[in-house]
């Protein structure tokens, strides 16, 4: 199979598809790997690195386009490059198509099979290649918290740890799902006091098994959120209700009971976000102050890390990659049944229902094409 890999142009997007070990991968296989000129360099790989493990690169995204029977990408096709999207080809990136009418009519009068990263879907419900993003903003997430609760940069001044003879720092954790453990831990790490509010109970019994002493768990309800937040110091939203608009657990009268000075940190903003105050924001102007707490909002936290965001990124893909080039597109969901989930639009038909019902057009079940054609 032929694998190309253009080079993202959404703004600030440095990540790439594949990473030269990945084209090594392919090429090792007997595929053949097309690279866009400088498409690696945000991540921190040069041209030259693929050049190495037996990619091709090409001067032009057109070219790119041109040459490949799979399309590797990690965002979803902008404006321009719709017209560069031929039936042939099979699209593997994020399309997040419910938040897009343009795209989802581009991608069906294209007549190429989408297949978006972010509905592949385990029997379990996770989403393995939603879960390395993830990892990536909450771990980012206490990052941030303790460099802006920093006074210089308007936080109240404490340091995440505390020294021996002080308190540390208080972190409410909202949501203790993969975002809320992958900051857990990093909280803890730092010898900050955590607490993490859940509402599944067999979440919290499995995090308080496998966390530090340093990290407690509470029963998320407004009376308890209440409680804890005139003495917290960082706080982190990391709720997710899938498929819903994620509930304000953070309403703004709840703001004034803040110490002046207390940083929020709202991941879960690309859902709306748990802190009412919270409208997203971008790396370039990541926070805002209100009522003296300071909002921290960026909708795309792992662009901020391309070199890790891209390595996590691939880990997961990749072998459903491979697969893809070596049986096709419809032999590979025999060994791997999740990418089935993860089809969206194949030759001008709507396969995922949701993507259909949002847009109130007609669904063909991704069974009519898997098992018939
Ligand atoms: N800003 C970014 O760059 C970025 C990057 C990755 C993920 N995210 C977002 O982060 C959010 C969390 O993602 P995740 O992968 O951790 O999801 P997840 O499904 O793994 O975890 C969500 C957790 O929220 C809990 N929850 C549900 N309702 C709750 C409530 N009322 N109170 C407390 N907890 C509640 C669930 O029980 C679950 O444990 C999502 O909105 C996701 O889109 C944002």
């Amino acid at each position: 199979m032929r694998i190309a890999v253009p080079k993202e142009i959404k703004n600030n997007e440095n990540r790439v598809a594949l990473t030269p070990a990945g084209a090594q991968e392919f090429t090792k296989n007997g595929h053949q790997v097309f690279v866009q000129e400088t498409a690696g360099l945000g991540s921190g790989f040069p041209d030259e690195a693929y050049q190495k493990a037996g990619a091709t690169i090409l001067p032009s995204i057109e070219e790119t386009y041109s040459k490949g029977d799979m399309i590797m990408k990690v965002k979803e096709p902008i404006e321009e490059e719709y017209p560069l999207i031929q039936e042939n080809h099979l699209l593997f990136t994020y399309f997040h198509f419910a938040s897009n009418k343009p795209l989802t009519q581009a991608m069906i009068n294209s007549k190429a099979i989408c297949l978006a990263y972010e509905t592949v879907e385990k029997e379990d419900k996770t989403l393995p290649l939603l879960i390395p993003m993830s990892e990536v903003a909450g771990r980012m997430s206490v990052q941030k918290g303790a460099n802006y609760l920093e006074k210089p940069l308007g936080g109240r001044g404490i340091l995440l740890g505390g020294v021996p003879g002080t308190l540390p720092a208080k972190v409410i954790i909202l949501g203790g799902g993969i975002v809320g453990t992958q900051a857990a831990w990093m909280a803890a790490g730092l010898g900050a006091d955590v607490i993490i509010l859940d509402v599944s109970l067999s979440r919290m019994r499995y995090l308080s098994t496998v966390m530090p002493k340093n990290v407690k768990t509470m029963m998320s309800n407004e009376f308890n959120i209440r409680s804890l937040i005139p003495t917290a110091d960082l706080i982190i939203g990391a709720v997710l209700i899938p498929g819903a608009k994620a509930p304000h657990l953070i309403t703004r009268d709840m703001l004034k009971e803040m110490l002046p000075g207390t940083v929020l940190v709202d991941v879960a903003v690309d859902q709306g976000g748990c802190i009412e105050t919270c409208t997203p924001t971008t790396h370039e102007d990541p926070t805002y102050t209100i009522d003296g707490v300071l909002h921290y909002c960026v909708a795309n936290m792992p662009g901020a890390v391309p070199y890790t965001s891209t390595l996590a990124l691939t880990n997961a893909t990749l072998p459903y990659a491979l697969e893809l080039a070596q049986k096709g597109w419809k032999k590979a969901c025999i060994k791997f049944p999740e990418l089935s989930f993860g089809f969206n639009i194949i030759k001008g038909d709507i396969v995922y229902q949701a993507v259909a019902d949002t847009f109130n057009l007609p669904h063909v079940p991704v069974s009519y094409y898997l098992n018939h054609h």
